[in-house]
């Protein structure tokens, strides 16, 4: 049985006693903080004559070494001195932080804390089940780690193998991540949402030799076999020696001679582990994220970057202080998980919520409840989930004492204004800042949000604002030239390095250096577009690829026109995002059938759907199947998408040049189609 044996009523009364009067606190704590750089960021005491914030930030970015050197050294434990700062060349894809030194990314999330506050509570697991939630303090989460790391060592995992983790997100989740940081090994978490092809997938191109799973997952009430799905995919991945399940459930599920059940095994092992020394750019993890083109890339990150951008991005965009309680209800499965659930808040000795339900259960005032009972000061999470909460209506927000918050977090998509208000007015009460976050898998963490600022300073709803320390945005026109000037949009770029950031794709350099740094030489290409306000703040306005954003989830068109084109009736097709109003974008298939197919309409969208769900995920499956005669196409061959989503969007004044257009009788039939549809 996974629970460990506890006594609630410690829970109950740990929780009481931390009610009012300590948020209380925490407020008077922070409208003392004043903008002396050294007293608010303590490791900028070396910088002669900063103060402020903006003074700050341009520090940060003209004297970047010196800066990230004394974050560095303040916030990272280390075995061994770093000897070389940085050594980046943005025009070469070469990214390299903190050379010479070592040090234990589990060491430092965990360890030190240990030694100064065993007792302090690192976890809580919000589990499916509302109002069972566990705790883990510092101590037991080392032992948990330890016992996993010298499981993973007996069975043989060394040193730069990659551990496939495909969990929802629970503690022996992050147990196992850190125990693969403990030992050297990297992970490569899959959202557990992911179908058994997949995962099949990531786990051939990390070409991992363990897979840790649970029996079932439990979300939303529901049940999901994802011991199955591991034993699906396993089947097409050689690579594959053994598979650790975790019981969830007391559900006992086919086991073979490659599998153990988890808990089991960790009984057998010491609760000591030796950490392995890493160097700073030894790997992490690796994390699949998709692109505009081809398969998903498995995104690297290293140790100490990393983990120090995590760490300070934490600390000082969401205002975190000891003691606080900071719930990210992303799951471990997305880089939000891994940087903001569990990097960041552990490096920072913060206690970290787990959630592992779903916004609307048992009922849409979930997240709510739960930040009164955990008493949560920070609470980060993504727009779509606001935006579906709204509909609910206030009554099941005002149920609950959100008191305890201090700060809202939105990341993932951009925060619409309607969205945006709402979570200001009602949740916050008009007293928390909302901090709309920007950032990719790529970056690591955190690189445009509202907060650091000034005390007083102004938060303009929708709007990402203010680069982070050490991040210099740049917008560029069509012809690869910088804009200078204010009021302007552009093509989102970086134009430092910053050491939480992505060093390569898995197993492709090559792919690295043409998707980030040859579309402008010089410069970190995000993919994304972005306006500069008169006052200088970022906005995002969306992907300037084939990439679309669904509830969050990033998905490429291309990955989904691979699976529709695999079914035999589908003679081609065109995917596209189109504007939904909970999900930020929805899916939207065009769909030319072979000639002589004879199947009706309604049974080969449901195919499809199946074949995307099977072959991708759920989430990536289209809400619309627009079949057509033919697809709009440049006389050399070329799909015209940008006329597909115009058409899709019902903005047909603005159809652009169809000059090039083979045969504009395609348009016409397109546009009929979708009427016809909606
Ligand atoms: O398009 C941007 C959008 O999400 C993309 C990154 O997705 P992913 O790597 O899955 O990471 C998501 C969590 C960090 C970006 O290229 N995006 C992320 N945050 C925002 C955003 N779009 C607008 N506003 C945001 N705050």
């Amino acid at each position: 049985m996974w629970l460990p044996c506890r006594c609630a009523a410690k829970y109950v009364a740990a929780s009481f006693s931390r009610g009012v009067s300590a948020s209380f606190l925490h407020a008077l704590r922070r409208n003392r903080s004043s903008w002396n750089a050294a007293a608010f960021m303590p490791e900028s005491s070396g910088f002669e004559g900063v103060s402020g914030r903006d003074a700050l930030h341009d520090y940060s970015v003209s004297h970047s070494e010196s800066f990230w050197a004394a974050v560095a050294r303040q916030r990272l434990s280390w075995i061994r001195p770093f000897d070389v700062v940085q050594d980046c060349d943005l025009s070469q894809g070469r990214i390299s932080w903190f050379e010479g030194g070592k040090l234990n990314v589990s060491v430092n999330c965990l360890d030190r804390h240990v030694h100064t506050c065993p007792e302090r509570v690192a976890l809580i697991w919000e589990r499916d089940e509302q109002g069972s939630e566990v705790r883990y303090t510092y101590k037991e989460l080392l032992e948990m780690t330890c016992r996993l790391g010298n499981l993973l060592r007996r069975q043989g995992v060394k040193k730069g193998d990659c551990v496939t983790i495909y969990m929802p997100t629970c503690p022996l989740a992050v147990a196992s991540m850190l125990a693969c940081a403990r030992i050297g090994a990297a992970h490569n978490v899959v959202f557990a949402g992911f179908s058994a092809e997949a995962l099949a997938e990531r786990i051939r191109d990390a070409q991992s030799s363990t897979v840790i799973t649970v029996n079932q997952g439990v979300r939303g009430g529901k049940i999901t076999e994802l011991k199955r799905t591991v034993d699906a995919a396993v089947r097409s991945c050689p690579s594959v020696q053994q598979v650790f399940v975790a019981m969830r459930t007391e559900k006992q599920v086919e086991m073979t001679d490659r599998d153990f059940v988890l808990e089991e095994e960790m009984l057998k092992e010491d609760v000591v582990c030796e950490p392995a020394p890493m160097d700073s750019e030894d790997v992490l993890f690796l994390l699949y994220t998709s692109g505009s083109t081809g398969k998903p890339k498995g995104l690297v990150h290293t140790q100490a970057g990393y983990l120090l951008y995590a760490a300070f991005t934490h600390r000082y965009v969401f205002g975190y202080h000891d003691g606080d309680v900071f719930g990210c209800v992303a799951d471990i499965g997305w880089i939000t998980g891994h940087s903001y659930t569990v990097y960041g808040p552990l490096a920072n000795g913060g206690t970290t919520v787990l959630f592992e339900s779903t916004p609307v259960y048992p009922d849409p005032g979930r997240y709510w409840e739960m930040v009164e009972r955990l008493r949560i000061n920070q609470f980060y999470g993504a727009p779509t989930a606001i935006r579906l909460l709204i509909k609910y209506g206030d009554q099941w927000v005002k149920k609950y004492d959100r008191s305890s918050l201090t700060t809202l977090g939105s990341v993932g998509e951009p925060i619409n204004t309607e969205a945006w208000e709402w979570y200001n007015r009602v949740v916050g009460e008009g007293r928390c800042p909302v901090v709309d976050t920007w950032w990719q898998t790529e970056t690591g963490g955190i690189c445009i949000a509202p907060k650091p600022s000034e005390p007083d300073a102004e938060i303009v709803p929708g709007m990402a604002m203010r680069p982070f320390f050490g991040i210099k945005p740049v917008l560029m026109d069509t012809e690869g030239k910088v804009l200078t000037s204010n009021n302007t949009s552009g093509a989102l770029c970086m134009a430092q390095p910053w050491p939480g950031m992505a060093r390569t794709i898995h197993n492709n350099h090559q792919r690295f250096i043409e998707t980030y740094f040859q579309p402008y030489p010089g410069y970190f290409f995000t993919g994304d577009g972005a306006y500069r306000s008169e006052k200088g703040y970022y906005q995002i306005t969306g992907r300037l690829d084939d990439v679309i954003n669904v509830s969050g989830h990033r998905i490429g068109t291309a990955e989904i026109e691979d699976v529709v084109n695999q079914c035999p009736a589908v003679a081609e097709s065109a995917v596209i995002g189109y504007s939904h109003s909970i999900k930020g974008q929805g899916v939207y298939a065009f769909v030319v059938l072979k000639k002589g197919v004879d199947i009706q309409e309604a049974d080969i969208s449901k195919q499809l759907n199946n074949m995307v769900s099977e072959k991708i995920a759920k989430y990536a499956c289209p809400e619309f199947v627009q079949f057509a005669k033919r697809l709009p196409k440049t006389r050399s061959g070329k799909i015209m998408r940008r006329v597909l989503r115009k058409v899709v969007e019902c903005d047909l004044d603005s159809l652009g040049d169809l000059s090039t257009l083979d045969d504009p009788a395609a348009v016409q039939e397109i546009i009929k189609g979708h009427e016809k549809l909606l």
